[in-house]
């Protein structure tokens, strides 16, 4: 059935703006990464979900294992909430939150904080210094997965970890060996450059040519670099897990012998930057409704809203989806506006005042940052609404 009509019958008795999470999409495309992954476990990111009983239902799934936060207080309110095996897979510099975790075993055994550097257990050594005794703190290791070629003049993937050699790998892991109150648990090693970037970009071939000679040479090298870290850190101590990937690199990181789990987050919204790969076709899941308020011109219509940017580089891919119906875009000098959006196109020839247009999100969690919850859409009728953690009144960043 076509969406569109499906959508609009399904929330008849609401007004927009609001959002919503199509249920039966989030399940086909949880099942898609949990084929993709072939065995291994999928660590769900929560920076791309943000809601928590959306987080519920995911984990309450075959194929999935453990969290990936994004920040410390984030990590001590889910476990707080029930769930187990929490990786923050970014440093953080919280001192309160750190003196949380050090001043509860459970919390403790549940939440894993990720380091690059002997600055991070320092700081970490600070925080917690007057908390006795002190529960082992878990420690990732964070390791740089990106790719450098013509003698470091080019460099793909994100500027994360400075950790890239087994070498220093061993050398870290050697630190944290020796220090008391720390106990080395994992490796993560993301590699942005594949899993964040899809190969099939619209309308740039050489691009994407570009693109996938890019991602070719970056996974034989990551093949053998991510194995070799594994094996230096491995005869320093057992690790519980090697983490790597993200939605659009599933397939490609689960080949790798050394990497016990792949973590993925996007995939199960798929917003609209989850477009452009061949490996994959997910079901956009997550959708927010916008309500004509006027009608500039006959084939121009202005929504209420819409201004709902993507982080990264600035540019139109980060722009929301102008989706239901077809065939509209934005005002050239307007873009998507902070309190109104123009949009152009025949599509608008149909509309009037209070119908609404459907949009996605360039990105997977940032929605939830701008709705207070998600109304679930299954079948053609909302069987229920879930708090995001804006909704929650969690504002975590
Ligand atoms: C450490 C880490 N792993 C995995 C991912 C992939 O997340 P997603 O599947 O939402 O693209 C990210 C995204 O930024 C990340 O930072």
């Amino acid at each position: 059935m076509d969406a569109r009509p499906r959508y609009d019958r399904a929330t008849a008795t609401l007004d927009p703006p609001f959002a919503v999470l199509d249920l039966d999409a989030l399940r086909a495309n949880a099942a898609d990464l949990v084929r993709r992954a072939g065995g291994k476990p999928i660590r769900v990111a929560t920076k791309s979900i943000r809601c928590r009983p959306v987080l519920e239902r995911i984990m309450a799934m075959d194929g999935f294992r453990g969290l990936m936060a994004f920040t410390l207080p984030e990590a001590l309110w889910l476990a707080r909430c029930g769930f187990a095996d929490i990786l923050v897979a970014y440093p953080t510099a919280d001192r309160a939150a750190l003196a949380t975790l050090a001043g509860d075993p459970r919390l403790a055994r549940e939440i894993t904080v990720t380091v690059d550097s002997a600055e991070h257990l320092d700081y970490v050594d600070d925080a917690v210094a007057a908390i006795h005794p002190r529960p082992e703190i878990r420690i990732c290791l964070d390791i740089d997965a990106g790719y450098v070629a013509l003698g470091g003049k080019f460099r793909a993937g994100a500027l994360r970890s400075s950790i890239r050699e087994p070498e220093e790998a061993a050398d870290l892991a050697a630190e944290i060996a020796k220090r008391p109150g720390f106990r080395l648990s994992g490796l993560m090693a993301y590699e942005a450059q594949i899993a964040g970037v899809g190969d099939d970009p619209p309308g740039n071939p050489a691009m994407a040519r570009a693109i996938r000679v890019m991602q070719r040479r970056s996974a034989r090298e990551l093949i053998l670099r991510r194995g070799r870290v594994v094996n230096a850190v491995s005869r320093l101590c057992d690790l519980d897990f090697v983490n790597g990937g993200g939605t659009g690199s599933i397939e490609r990181t689960v080949r790798e012998k050394a990497v016990t789990e792949v973590a993925a987050g996007s995939g199960f919204f798929h917003p609209r930057l989850f477009d452009f790969y061949r490996a994959f076709t997910g079901r956009p899941a997550a959708l927010f409704a916008l309500p004509v308020v006027r009608r500039p011109a006959p084939d121009t219509i202005t929504v209420l809203g819409g201004g709902y940017l993507a982080s990264g580089p600035p540019g139109p891919s980060r722009l929301p989806q102008p989706y239901l119906p077809p065939g509209l875009r934005y005002a050239p000098d307007e873009g998507a506006g902070e309190v109104q959006t123009p949009l152009l196109g025949e599509a608008a020839e149909d509309l009037r005042v209070g119908d609404r247009v459907w949009f996605r999100h360039a990105k997977a969690g940032e929605l939830c940052e701008r709705f207070a919850e998600l109304h679930l859409i299954d079948g053609d009728e909302v069987v229920g609404t879930a708090p995001t953690y804006r909704g929650e009144g969690k504002t975590f960043l």
